[in-house]
C-alpha cells in the first residue's frame, strides 16, 4: 500500500517485484520509478531502503563539517536568494583573512575534520589571497578543505587545487535550463557544468545539488534533475527546500516542504552509493526537526556554522538562516546529541567521499 491509500501503481509494483526476485539495483532507477516515488508512491518503502543504503555506506557516522560564511557579498541576482545583490537591505560583511583564519582554528580546535569556506560570488578576493589562505591553513591543521566560492575563473579553480583544495561545491540549483534562466538571470547554466565538470578533472571531490520546491519546478523537472545530477557521478549531492525570502522577487510564492526533500535525498542516496550527502540547514528553518530526520532518510553529513556571531545573522540567504544565540562549542555538542539520540555517531573524521578513490594533493 502506498502512503496515500492507493495501491502502488505499475513502476513501483514492478520495482518490488523484481526485488524479491533478482537483487534489484535501485541506483539504477528509471525516470518512472523515480517520479513514482517523488509523489509519495512508497515512502516507507524508500526511506527504510535510502537508511539501509547509507548505513552499509557509512556505518551509522555522520560527517561534521565546519563551515565558515565569510562573505555575504554577491555580483549575482539569484530570484530566491536573500543575498542578492539588488537586496540593499542586506548588511554587507567581509571577514579578512585572519577573521577566517581564526574560525577556522576553532574547528580545528574543537576536532573536525573538514572545514568548509562560503561565501557569495565576491570576486574582491583575489585567487593568490585565496591560495595563500588554502595553504595556510594545510600549514597549521591537518584539515579537508571544501571550497564554495561560486564562478570563479577556470585558472582559479587550478590554482586553489594545486595550494591544496580538496573539495569543491558549486550547486546547480536545478538542471532544467530554463528554470534555471529564470531562477538565475546572471548564471550561465551550460558554463556552470562545464565548471563542475572541470573541477572533476582537477581531482576536486565534487558536489553540486538543488533547491526542491524551487517555484515552477514540477515533479518532472525534479525527477530530470536527479536523473542529471546522478549522471555527473559526484561525490557531493545536496538538496534542500525552498524557503521564500521577503526581500526577492519570489518573496510571495509558497515554501517548499520538507517530506519533498527528503524524498529526493532518499532517492539520490539510492542512486549515488558512496557520495556524501548533507541534511540541509533549510531543512530546519524550514520545520523543526526536519534536518534530524533527514539522517534516517538518506543524509551523512551536517555542517555547522562556526561564522563569527557578529555577522552570521547577514548570511541571511533565506529567513531562519543562522539564527542561534549560543556558542559554537555547545551548538556542536547539541548537533552530535542530536546525532546519537537517532542512533548514529558524529563523526570527526574528513569523511572523503567513498565514491571516487581520492588523492590528496598533500
Ligand atoms: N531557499 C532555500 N535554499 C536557498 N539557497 C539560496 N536561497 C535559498 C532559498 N531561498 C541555497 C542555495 C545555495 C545555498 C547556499 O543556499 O542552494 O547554493
Ligand atoms: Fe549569490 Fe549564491 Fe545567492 Fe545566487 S544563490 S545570489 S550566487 S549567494
Amino acid at each position: 500500500m502506498s502512503s496515500n491509500g492507493a495501491p502502488p501503481s505499475k513502476p513501483l509494483a514492478l520495482l518490488k517485484q523484481q526485488e524479491s526476485i533478482s537483487s534489484l539495483k535501485p541506483s539504477q532507477l528509471t525516470y518512472a520509478e523515480i517520479l513514482a516515488l517523488l509523489q509519495g508512491q512508497d515512502d516507507e518503502w524508500l526511506f527504510n531502503r535510502a537508511n539501509l543504503a547509507t548505513e552499509s555506506d557509512f556505518n551509522k557516522q555522520v560527517y561534521l563539517r565546519g563551515i565558515v560564511e565569510f562573505s555575504n557579498h554577491c555580483r549575482n541576482n539569484c530570484n530566491y536568494c536573500g543575498l542578492r545583490a539588488d537586496n540593499r537591505s542586506v548588511k554587507r560583511y567581509r571577514l579578512s583573512i585572519e577573521e577566517i583564519l581564526n574560525a577556522v582554528d576553532t574547528i580545528a580546535a574543537l576536532g573536525l575534520g573538514t572545514v568548509v569556506l562560503q561565501s557569495g560570488d565576491d570576486f574582491k578576493y583575489s585567487v593568490n589571497a585565496i591560495s595563500t589562505l588554502i595553504a595556510e591553513i594545510k600549514q597549521r591543521h591537518n584539515l579537508a578543505i571544501t571550497l564554495s566560492l561560486g564562478d570563479r575563473k577556470l585558472e582559479e579553480l587550478k590554482q586553489w587545487r594545486e595550494a591544496g583544495a580538496d573539495r569543491y561545491l558549486l550547486k546547480m540549483e536545478t538542471f532544467d535550463r530554463a528554470l534555471f534562466s529564470r531562477c538565475r538571470p546572471k548564471a550561465n547554466f551550460d558554463d556552470r557544468i562545464a565548471r563542475l565538470i572541470y573541477l572533476q578533472s582537477l581531482g576536486f571531490q565534487t558536489g553540486s545539488g538543488i533547491i526542491t520546491d524551487l517555484p515552477g519546478m514540477t515533479d518532472e523537472i525534479l525527477a530530470h534533475d536527479i536523473q542529471r545530477l546522478s549522471e555527473m557521478q559526484l561525490d557531493m549531492l545536496a538538496c534542500g527546500p525552498f524557503i521564500a525570502h521577503a526581500q526577492t522577487p519570489l518573496a510571495q510564492e509558497p515554501n517548499g516542504n520538507a517530506l519533498k526533500s527528503h524524498r529526493v535525498s532518499a532517492i539520490l542516496r539510492l542512486m549515488n552509493p558512496g557520495a556524501n550527502i548533507p541534511a540541509t540547514s533549510s531543512l530546519d528553518a524550514l520545520e523543526a526537526g526536519a534536518r534530524e530526520q533527514a539522517l534516517k532518510r538518506g543524509c551523512n553529513v551536517v555542517m555547522p556554522s562556526f561564522t563569527p556571531t557578529n555577522v552570521c545573522a547577514d548570511y541571511n540567504i533565506y529567513p531562519g538562516k543562522n539564527l542561534r544565540q549560543n556558542p559554537a562549542t555547545e551548538r556542536l555538542k547539541q548537533i552530535c546529541q542530536q546525532i546519537q539520540n537517532h542512533g548514529l555517531i558524529a563523526s570527526f573524521s574528513r569523511g572523503d567521499s567513498k565514491r571516487t578513490p581520492y588523492v590528496s594533493r598533500h
